[in-house]
């Protein structure tokens, strides 16, 4: 398979969907991986070092996708990366779709196959695509509210971990997953005052186990926020719904609980945030303040940190790239059902409930949907370390035309 990697154009990203060692596997199992020139510019790889890997460096985005059969990327498709998408291609990338009808109409118009790492599935249940971006993701948003808190950036003034003979601040983390844990786990290593927040009693008692007791484990509901929000110094916003639009842990009225200059962080705001009065910011100005609160909602937070995230990220993605790109992904979702609801978009329609609910449409299975494209159930690729190139002949065509 012709395997596609552009160079990402979303404000200050910098991470790249493929590392040449990436790129080393793909050709020996007879792929051919094309590269956009710069691509790896921001992750301190050069186009020289996918070239020696074997990958062929093409000019600009509009090649990569000309010639691409799948487009493995990192963040969600621009507008302009919509429109050169092609009915029957494959587009493997984080989506967020639920609280984004906008692109998800962009993606049914174009006839792709969108794949969302954010919504593959292991055999346990948990999204092995998203954690280690969630892992990132919580190391920040300790880091960034703690810089937040700090009185020049219009924060209370206050020290997470205080210092001898003062008191430490106050951490809340509402969500206690991957991106949640990571949170905690910094902020206790800041010697904050840290408070985690979950739906899930066994997520909690798993928490309390993890973190032998130096963080208290809360469940929670609007009460048990309410009555921390006065306390709290930084609250992190974490929480998930697998493929659905975050729910609100904090609303607009309850902000007056809080005091002047604590901050929040909303780490869900890809989801469509989890504060009410959240809406998504960039690297290069991340926060506002509504109601004397700093809200910090940067949308791909790993994104300032493609060093560790570009590796973290095509350590997970890589081997679902090769499934996909050896058998079809007619193929890769028969033979497993975690990669099977990460397809949220295909022959125009959505495939994924929690995404059909979060953009008000109606859901059709992905099978159903693929029918049109189900010629791409391509027989698999001699896997002998043999190296070749793939034929770009019909039969090897993703699109069913
Ligand atoms: N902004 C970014 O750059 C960035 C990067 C990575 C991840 N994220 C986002 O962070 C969010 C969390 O990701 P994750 O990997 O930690 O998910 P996860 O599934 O590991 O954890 C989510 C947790 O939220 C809990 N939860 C659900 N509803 C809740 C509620 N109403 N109250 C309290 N807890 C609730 C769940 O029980 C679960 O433990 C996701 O939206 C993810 O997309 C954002």
């Amino acid at each position: 398979m012709k395997v596609g990697v552009p160079r990402e154009v979303k404000d200050d990203e910098y991470r790249v969907a493929i590392t040449p060692a990436g790129v080393r596997e793909m050709v020996e199992h007879g792929h051919e991986v094309l590269v956009e020139a710069g691509a790896g510019e921001g992750s301190a790889t050069p186009d020289s070092a996918y070239e020696s890997q074997g990958a062929t460096v093409l000019p600009a985005a509009a090649d990569v996708f000309g010639e691409g059969e799948m487009i493995v990327k990192v963040k969600e498709p621009q507008l302009t990366e919509i429109e050169m998408l092609r009915p029957g291609q494959l587009l493997f990338t984080y989506l967020h779709l639920a609280p984004d009808p906008e692109q998800t109409r962009g993606l049914c118009g174009s006839g792709a196959t969108c794949i969302a790492y954010e919504t593959v599935e292991d055999s346990h249940g948990r999204l092995p695509l998203l954690a280690p971006m969630s892992e990132i993701a919580g190391k920040i948003a300790t880091q960034a509210g703690a810089f937040m808190l700090e009185k020049p950036l219009g924060g209370r003034g206050i020290l997470l971990g205080g210092v001898p003979g003062v008191a430490a601040a106050n951490v809340m983390v509402i969500g206690g997953g991957v991106v949640g844990m990571n949170a905690a786990f910094i902020a206790i290593g800041m010697e904050a005052d840290v408070f985690v927040y979950d739906r899930s009693i066994d997520r909690l008692r798993e928490l309390d186990v993890i973190f032998g007791g130096r963080c208290s484990t809360i469940y929670s509901t609007t009460l048990a926020i309410e009555e921390m929000l006065p306390r709290a110094d930084l609250v992190i916003g974490a929480v998930l719904v697998h493929g659905a639009r975050a729910p609100f842990v904090v609303r607009r009225e309850q902000l007056a609980l809080m005091q002047a200059g604590a901050v929040l962080v909303d780490v869900s705001i890809d989801q469509g945030g989890c504060f009410e009065t959240s809406r998504p910011t960039t690297h290069r100005d991340p926060t506002f303040e509504v109601d004397g609160i700093t809200h910090y909602c940067v949308t791909n937070m790993p994104g300032a940190v493609p060093i560790t995230s570009t590796y973290a990220l095509t350590n997970a993605t890589l081997p679902y790239v090769m499934a996909i790109a050896d058998r079809g992904i007619a193929e890769a979702i028969r033979s497993d059902p975690g990669l099977r609801l990460g397809v949220n978009v295909a022959g125009g329609q959505v495939t994924h409930p929690a995404v059909a609910e979060g953009v008000g449409t109606s859901c059709v299975p992905v099978e159903e949907a693929l029918g049109a494209n189900a010629g791409d159930a391509r027989t698999k690729q001699p896997t002998d370390g043999r190296t070749h190139r793939a034929s770009s002949g019909r039969a090897n065509r993703v699109s069913s035309g």
